[in-house]
């Protein structure tokens, strides 16, 4: 029998300064919620004023996780010390297993003075935070569109949407990652497997679920079940939908360092002191 999932907490998104300044909207990783496991830290980068986002992140490392960057609009370049240099671009996504160690900038640069993105943070289980950093990025044509008999238009960049399996794969928590566009009043239904956790990242709009109504902007977090049912508000609304496997270890975070331990942590400190960080 379904179980559908309701709501069990809303978070109002913080404004937070990050990077050499950047002005951004954070709805996890802060004081009142740490994670929601696997999911680390979510931020939402949309502005149209340059003067918000320019700043950019310049040189800085990660350890123990995944950061997944996905744009909707403007550019974000990138280089990095394992080679590779590139442009997100609109509708673009880069999955970037930080592993045991990667150095890299990433820089935003608006389009007619807009940039809108987000960057989520996942974790990797104790056994594989130390495997090679490696990436999986993804132009816009390269990630699949659905679009239901009621509207809905669904890109799937991880997981799977009726037949269409997103791009992403091989993702430790099992990831499903959706840009879910609903027009006004449009159902939309999805199965997810029970044990995961499911978030919605409502960024446009109304949404209405379990006989709770959501506007935008706002991260919702789902209870337990296998399912859930959403019904667009009076306006459309967009969103991303996001659900992975909870990894139940203990987390010892510093910055952008996320292990098991605190011994851990040091362990990476010291590392970056020796200028031994990242290890070959
Ligand atoms: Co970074």
């Amino acid at each position: 029998m379904t179980k559908m999932r309701s709501i069990l907490r809303v978070v109002e998104p913080q404004p937070v300064r990050e990077g050499a300044g950047v002005k951004l909207r954070r709805s996890i990783a802060l004081p009142t919620l740490d994670n929601v496991d696997p999911f680390l830290l979510l931020d939402d980068f949309r502005s149209d004023n340059p003067a918000d986002v320019l700043a950019g992140f310049p040189l800085h490392p990660h350890r123990g996780i995944e950061t997944v960057t996905y744009m909707l609009a403007g550019n974000v370049a990138h280089r990095d010390s394992i080679g590779n240099a590139g442009v997100i671009g609109p509708g673009a996504v880069q999955w970037m297993t930080a592993g045991r160690g990667i150095l890299h900038e990433e820089m935003p640069q608006p389009v007619a003075g807009k940039l809108e993105g987000f960057q989520l943070w996942v974790n990797l289980p104790a056994a594989a935070k130390m495997i090679p950093a490696r990436y999986q990025e993804f132009h816009a044509e390269e990630i699949p569109e659905l679009t239901t008999p009621e509207g809905a238009r669904v890109r799937v960049i991880a997981g799977q949407v009726e037949a269409v399996q997103g791009p992403v794969t091989q993702i430790e928590v099992q990831p499903t990652y959706l840009d879910v566009s609903l027009p006004a009043g449009a159902r939309f239904s999805l199965a997810t497997p029970e044990e995961h956790a499911v978030l919605l990242y409502l960024f446009e709009g109304e949404l209405e679920t379990a006989g709770q109504l959501l506007r935008a902007t706002r991260l919702a977090i789902f209870d337990a079940g296998d399912a859930v049912e959403l019904r667009a508000g009076s306006v459309a609304a967009r969103f991303l939908f996001i659900a992975g496997k909870p990894l139940r270890e203990p987390i010892a975070r510093y910055g952008p360092f996320v292990m098991n331990t605190r011994e851990e942590l040091q362990q990476t400190l010291r590392e970056l002191r020796a200028g031994t960080f990242p290890p070959a």
